[in-house]
């Protein structure tokens, strides 16, 4: 528990720029007095004392303007900045990291009982007063723009914004992010560690070369097995057939083409 207030008041710091020592988050922070009172209030719900845990939130409620019901889950790291007029539902969860600021609502849009309140990943930011109501998923380090209004699931690192809300994806990022992702995976197949010296590597760079060498070589062999292949190859064979005539003058004229051009590379290599 000790060690979890020490994370979120980390948080604090990491994450508002006004927080000037731990005393005075202790003290001045509405966000820390309710998430501590939470915690507290959620292990009583957990364990089945579920009054003393709603007669808590409520004192809680009371005393910081943030609404937290016992059942709500809550990872780590959590920070509500400001926190007046926050509200979160009883079947929310939210993940680590998370950062919420005042008048935000995680509400639910049905009166039945179950699961009726959003899913917060990882990382995400929700701005002042937003309104996130249902039960569906705001993917991971996605941000939720002040005064929006979310109604619909809200994919990973996706920046929601407006009434209601729109996503906007930034393309060049994505594009960005797909393009290092395929150059990862091909520096990998052919053991190239791009990034990173691993353990048996004296010199990374001396390391990256000689897998760029090989593989250099490696592709050479096989374009000179392919031009010696079509070196082989008799353009004037199909002449020699009576009847059928499969290659057009056209299609013989590119075989011959490609045939010289690969003998004289052959001629060339072994020159
Ligand atoms: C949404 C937010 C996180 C910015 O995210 P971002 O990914 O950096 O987005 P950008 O600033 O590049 O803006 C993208 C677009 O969304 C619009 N936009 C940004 N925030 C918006 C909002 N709250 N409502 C409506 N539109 C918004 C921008 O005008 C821009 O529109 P355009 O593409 O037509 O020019 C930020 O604007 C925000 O609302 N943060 C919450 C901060 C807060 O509540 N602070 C309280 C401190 S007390």
């Amino acid at each position: 528990m000790l060690k979890q207030l020490k994370e979120d008041i980390q948080a604090v710091f990491a994450r508002d720029p006004a927080a000037r020592n731990t005393l005075e988050v202790l003290t001045t922070y509405p966000g820390i007095h309710a998430l501590i009172m939470h915690r507290v209030a959620h292990e009583l719900w957990e364990k089945e004392c579920k009054t003393s845990a709603r007669i808590l939130s409520s004192f809680s409620r009371f005393a910081t303007g943030i609404e937290i019901h016992p059942g709500a889950k809550i990872g780590k790291r959590f920070f509500i900045d400001h926190g007046m007029g926050v509200v979160i539902g009883e079947t929310a969860e939210i993940g680590d990291d998370v950062t919420l600021y005042h008048g935000v609502t995680l509400g639910g849009t049905t009166w039945n009982k179950g699961k009726r309140h959003p899913t917060l990943e990882d990382g995400v930011v929700v701005g002042a007063g937003a309104k996130i109501l249902g039960p569906f998923t705001v993917g991971k380090n996605a941000k939720v723009g002040s005064n929006a209004v979310v109604t619909k699931p809200v994919p990973e690192g996706v920046t929601a914004v407006g009434n209601p809300a729109r996503f906007i994806i930034k393309k060049d990022k994505v594009q960005e992010n797909e393009n290092e992702q395929r150059r990862r995976t091909y520096a990998e197949s052919i053991s190239f560690e791009p990034y990173a010296a691993t353990q048996d590597q004296s010199d990374p760079m001396l390391e990256g070369m000689r897998v760029l060498l090989d593989r250099i070589q490696q592709n050479e062999k096989r374009m000179n097995d392919l031009c010696h292949r079509l070196s082989l190859l008799d353009p004037t064979y199909n002449k020699q057939q009576d009847g059928e005539q499969p290659y057009s003058e056209e299609e013989l004229k590119i075989i011959e083409e490609v045939r010289r051009e690969c003998e004289a590379q052959s001629n060339q290599s072994k020159a």
